[in-house]
């Protein structure tokens, strides 16, 4: 009771300074500890690894790592399946390694988000092993649980992985719930005692000096499955509510929620500047924007860049100033941009930059997921060596339909979440100086072109981009509060938009394609100040190259 007084005392505060909160001019870095850098040899990237490559992050200029789970766990979904949410997984590391990397990120300006998995945990975990025991156990109600004989599943609901999201126990003559593995089972947020442990456990982290949390499936948390309802449940804004005002007790968090499903509707709830739910919403419509209904997920559909724009652009203006957005082409479950979006060839890099360029010009906070600001790419391995549990399901799945190989392979060639797990390209010498071991998974062989050594010494390098696009972000405010307006609109090869305050302006003109493009722009970029662009020299002003893009800048002559 008394910290929710002081939450609302000091958000009032906030919003009556007028401050604008730190989060809105940061850039965070998202690491997947697994593939980040591994400090023992045991072919696993760990927390001493992170350690080690803080200087890397305080050079690259971010405010904030957000790091996939860490927490103790069997490590079914990579850490997303928790045992203990106050603990470290021994393969990462121990707590007081943990306290060090908070003090250590937090000499260098850094905050560390943590990444919590609220919708379920790991059948491992003491509630769930307690919970299975019998049903008048006091764990049974914070898990969902619905009777049967065990033929036929309470109704047709699917776990994203594969197969039912009903799992029979036979000593309890029930079903559980979940929504991802069978390894995952659904908590019942419906147990205010549940919720209360939640809290508990999330406050333990922020006195631990913990910066902020991304809510993994934060969508999910009010699900009716009885009604079939999963995502969006009538009864998930309350609680969501209820969350913020008992366990985000410090106004200085910053607070992040995966939404597959939201739209800009619900992004505003989730998002909205009181504070009421979260600081932002982190939301995928642009990643769907080339899937269409009904369309089998893993079938790999060109990118409808017109279509894309317009998602892009109405975001922008939906959350102007009754929300606020997160911008990414990339994270952990999706594939390397440059390969969706870019070019993974002869213009790896202009692509790349152009992504970034594109990406951190709007309004919002931009992420940069680890091995994006050296435009890591995809990779291809024989189908064996995958190790994510979606793509091993789904491989299983379409042969046992019957689905021919090629076709298995050219799909998870395109999106399997493998493609953004493999490590993090630190140089040139073996394993990409990620392991002095063998890496849980393989390293691209493309490390000795693309890697992290190679790229901080060249002002022209998709690293040297990223630096100086932070730089920028910092340096003029229009990038945090500037309007949106997007221009060009049918165009087929350039994304254009305009950001103005009351001072200053910036044009952001991108060229999408492979293909030269006359710049409808010319007279106008030719009045400006370019800040940044993609290409190392100018070219002709009336044309852009493949792949080139700039900011330029428009600053008005102040009124006496
Ligand atoms: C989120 C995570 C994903 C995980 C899933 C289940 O979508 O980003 O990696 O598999 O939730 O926790
Ligand atoms: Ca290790």
């Amino acid at each position: 009771m008394m910290q929710n007084t002081v939450k609302t005392a000091a958000l009032t505060e906030t919003a009556e300074k007028g401050k604008t909160p730190w989060w809105k001019q940061a850039v965070i870095y998202q690491i997947y500890p697994r593939s980040f850098c591994d400090s023992n040899g045991d072919g696993i990237g760990d927390l001493a690894g992170i350690l080690s490559r803080l200087d890397y992050l305080e050079e690259l200029g971010i405010d904030a790592i957000w790091l996939s789970p860490v927490f103790r766990s069997p490590q079914d979904d990579n850490g997303y399946d928790i045992s203990d949410y106050c603990d470290i997984d021994p393969i990462f590391g121990t707590l007081e390694e943990m306290d060090s990397l908070i003090r250590e990120a937090g000499k260098r300006g850094i905050r560390i988000i943590m990444d919590l998995v609220l919708n379920h945990t790991s059948d491992q975990h003491r509630w769930f092993l307690e919970a299975k025991k019998s049903r008048d156990n006091p764990f049974h109600d914070f898990y969902i649980w619905r009777d049967g004989d065990g033929t036929r599943p309470p109704n047709g609901l699917k776990a994203s992985f594969g197969g039912s999201a009903w799992e029979w126990v036979p000593e309890l003559g029930q079903y559980y719930f979940h929504c991802f593995s069978v390894r995952q089972p659904d908590l019942n947020w419906e147990n205010p005692l549940l919720r209360q442990e939640l809290y508990r456990m999330i406050r333990w982290w922020i006195r631990r000096g913990i910066g902020g949390f991304r809510l993994d499936v934060v969508d999910l948390f009010g699900k009716e499955p009885d009604r079939e309802i999963t995502s969006d449940g009538p009864g998930l804004h309350a609680l969501i509510r209820e969350m913020s005002r008992e366990a985000f007790i410090d106004p200085e968090l910053v607070t992040v929620g995966e939404a597959w499903s939201a739209d800009t509707e619900s992004a505003k709830l989730y998002s909205s500047p009181d504070g009421a739910e979260l600081s932002m919403v982190f939301q995928f419509e642009h990643h769907l924007a080339d899937r269409e209904a009904g369309k089998d997920k893993w079938h790999r559909i060109p990118v409808d860049f017109v279509r894309l724009k317009k998602i892009l652009a109405r975001w922008q203006q939906a959350l102007s100033g009754c929300g606020w957005n997160s911008l990414f082409w990339e994270n952990h479950d999706l594939p390397r941009s440059v390969s969706r979006f870019g070019d993974e060839g002869p213009f790896r890099e202009a692509s790349a930059k152009m992504l970034a360029i594109a990406l951190h010009g709007m309004q919002g906070t931009p992420y940069i997921y680890q091995g994006e600001e050296l435009g890591m790419t995809n990779i291809r391995l024989p189908l064996e060596e995958y190790r994510d549990i979606e793509t091993r399901n789904m491989i299983r799945e379409n042969r046992e339909a019957g689905l021919p190989e090629a076709w298995i392979r050219q799909s998870v060639f395109a999106i399997s979440r493998d493609n953004a797990r493999t490590p993090m390209q630190w140089d040139d010498s073996e394993n990409a100086g990620f392991s002095s071991g063998t890496p849980w998974i393989p390293v691209n062989p493309n490390y000795r072109e693309i890697n992290a050594a190679e790229q901080r010494k060249r002002p022209d390098s998709v690293f040297s981009c990223y630096r100086t696009l932070n730089r920028l972000r910092k340096r003029y405010p229009v990038f945090t509060d500037g309007t949106f307006r997007l221009l060009l609109e049918e165009d087929r090869q350039i994304f254009a938009y305009r950001r103005e305050n009351a001072g200053t302006s910036l044009l952001v003109l991108c060229n999408f394609s492979g293909e030269c493009a006359a710049n409808p722009l010319a007279a106008e970029t030719a009045a400006g100040k370019l800040l940044i662009s993609s290409y190392p020299d100018s070219g002709d002003p009336g044309v852009l190259r493949p792949y080139e893009a700039g900011i330029y800048l428009f600053e008005r002559q102040k009124e006496e």
